[in-house]
């Protein structure tokens, strides 16, 4: 499946708009039209129930070290500045942006590489000057990169010196090749010929993904939205958006324990909007300014937080494949120890392979990370440091505590055996517009299916898990006479208080199949000219094909049991 096929699709039935897409949109953000907002609220309430409110706290599910306890939380989404400088967000939350001197765009240091081999210039560029057979190896040709820098370079690639001033760069080529005369550049090292502002300095450097301009050094960038919290736009009223949702959870900690009857091991869950100012958002909602997170801080004893991180890491890959994510698409990937967090010590991600990357890369979904104490002590104690093994807080220069933390008690008293401790945090981390747009990827199939006069026609269907699917079954009369509309009204009447069910009269019945073949309905009832004889009609299966015949007053608990099954 091509990518552009599955966001034409979102767009022409509603499942994902551009956000203020009539004012040219706005990058990084997405709108969920009518079929989108079922689909993500139904990724949102298959999270909610299995992971909380269908959990059965007496037993132990399996896998799982023992029983344990699950409550909800939904906090504010600004909360006091303190709490991003006890986390380690102020200072830490960052990553490294380039600007581009010539267009201007921003981009993030570790994405140019792989914008570069996407970007229109260097395909142009690649198939003007290399019409080989190895488009990635090239011998430099000066004849042909004149002419792409005098022609095509200069709509797709102003700003890249060789466009810019291109004998000046093609000398300076040549004198590098006749230096290296046996060199076979590959694109990307002919990509670097390029000259720096003004010409000043000529030699090797990565262009600008969009215009082939030079980008400055890389800058360290906050990733945290601004806002302030009163009309006196200062320092002191100076606030942000929560990158995260997991803090609210962790600044709460006492007071659900003071609350509740919850005893270790518990898990807290939230499901909430987060705000990243990511630098080059993209891969349609895979990569936005505004996402929804759903996240567990699963509080436990130090010593058995392995066997819980390891439980949650292999229960939240089982929800993805329980909910159609399979094969070898979808893989659980442990963190090296250069990739951990400033906290963490392991982490698992489950990625899933986009199909917006390149062929055998993987893209995050979720990220299950043991934590350790490092937030509750941070939200004590204030902002802590690694020191060796351990973490201590972090002190200015006259020794301080760089940030204070609450200086509130976070400790842990286990009534039974009377010890007092911090406990361990076990975090899975996962996005909800991600695992929307995983399963709309997986979901998307090809097929051929006989129209209305029994001919093949090739049909787009989504393989939506019954759970996901926006519309759960659709209700049809066969034609518009005959009573056949008033018999289908009282089926769509009888079953719309208890299932999301569409009717629909209008057009010949084998497209209004495919129509809803094309959004994922797993099941369509339709009355038909035996209904009048015998009171059954067909259901017909969007996976198989099949059809079978049900009486019409069976048609909720024939839905019932092949949803639920
Ligand atoms: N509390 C830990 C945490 O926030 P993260 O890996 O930064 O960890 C968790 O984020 C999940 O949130 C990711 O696995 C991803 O599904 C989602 N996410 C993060 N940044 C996102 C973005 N810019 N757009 C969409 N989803 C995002």
């Amino acid at each position: 499946m091509e990518m552009e096929q599955l966001v034409a699709l979102c767009r022409r039935r509603g499942f994902l708009f551009q956000s203020s897409e009539i004012y040219g949109g706005l990058q990084g953000f997405w709108d969920y039209g009518p079929l989108g907002v079922e689909l993500k609220r139904n990724v949102r309430e298959a999270w909610w129930r299995d992971m909380v409110a269908a959990h059965n706290e007496l037993e132990p599910p399996a896998g799982a070290p023992s029983a344990y306890e699950m409550v909800g939380l939904d906090c504010s989404i600004i909360m006091h500045p303190q709490v991003w400088k006890c986390s380690g967000h102020y200072d830490l939350f960052h990553d490294f942006m380039q600007t581009c001197r010539q267009c201007k765009k921003l981009f993030r240091s570790d994405h140019v590489w792989e914008m570069l081999k996407e970007s229109d210039w260097v395909k142009s560029f690649a198939t003007t000057t290399s019409p080989g057979p190895q488009p990635d190896r090239i011998r430099v040709d000066g004849g042909s990169m004149l002419r792409w820098a005098k022609t095509k370079g200069k709509k797709v690639a102003p700003g890249l010196a060789l466009v810019r001033n291109p004998e000046v760069t093609l000398s300076w080529l040549v004198e590098h090749i006749e230096k290296n005369p046996d060199e076979v550049l590959s694109i990307p090292t002919i990509l670097q010929f390029v000259a720096t502002e003004q010409f000043a300095v000529t030699g090797l450097q990565t262009p600008c993904p969009a215009c082939g301009g030079d980008l400055t050094e890389p800058r360290e960038f906050n990733l945290m939205m601004e806002t302030y919290t009163s009309p006196i736009r200062d320092e002191s009223t100076k606030a942000f958006l929560r990158p995260e949702t997991a803090q609210g959870i962790f600044v709460n900690f006492k007071n659900v324990l003071d609350s509740s009857r919850v005893r270790i091991p518990f898990g807290i869950a939230q499901i909430g909007k987060s705000f990243r100012n990511e630098i080059t958002p993209r891969n349609f909602t895979f990569r936005s300014r505004e996402f929804e997170q759903m996240e567990i801080e699963f509080f436990c004893r130090p010593e058995t937080s392995p066997e819980w991180y390891r439980y949650w890491r292999d229960r939240r890959y089982k929800w993805y494949v329980d909910l159609g994510l399979a094969g070898d698409r979808l893989r659980l990937r442990d963190h090296e120890a250069d990739e951990l967090s400033h906290y963490s010590c392991g982490t698992a991600d489950i990625e899933y392979a986009f199909p917006f990357l390149p062929a055998g890369e993987f893209g995050e979904l979720e990220g299950v990370a043991h934590r350790g104490d490092f937030d509750l002590r941070s939200h004590a104690e204030g902002k802590l440091v690694r020191k060796g093994d351990d973490f201590v807080v972090e002190a200015d220069a006259e020794g301080n505590p760089k940030y204070r933390g609450s200086g509130k008690d976070l400790n842990y008293f286990d009534d039974q055996t009377k010890e007092r401790f911090i406990p361990h945090v076990i975090e899975p981390s996962a996005g909800a517009d991600r695992a929307a747009l995983a399963f709309l990827c997986e979901a998307y199939r090809e097929d051929e299916a006989p129209d209305e006069h029994g001919k093949p026609v090739k049909r787009v269907f989504l393989k939506l898990h019954p759970r996901l699917a926006p519309i759960k079954a659709a209700v049809f009369p066969l034609v518009k006479k005959d009573g056949m509309p008033e018999i289908a009204r009282d089926i769509y009447k009888s079953l719309k208080p208890h299932l999301n069910v569409f009717y629909d009269e209008k057009s010949a019945v084998g497209r209004r199949y495919r129509r809803q073949d094309e959004i994922g309905t797993p099941f369509c009832i339709t009355v038909d000219s035996q209904t009048l004889q015998d009171g059954t009609v067909t259901i017909r299966d969007r996976d198989t094909l099949e059809q079978c015949r049900i009486h019409k007053d069976a048609c909720l608990g024939e839905l019932q049991k092949r949803l639920i099954g």
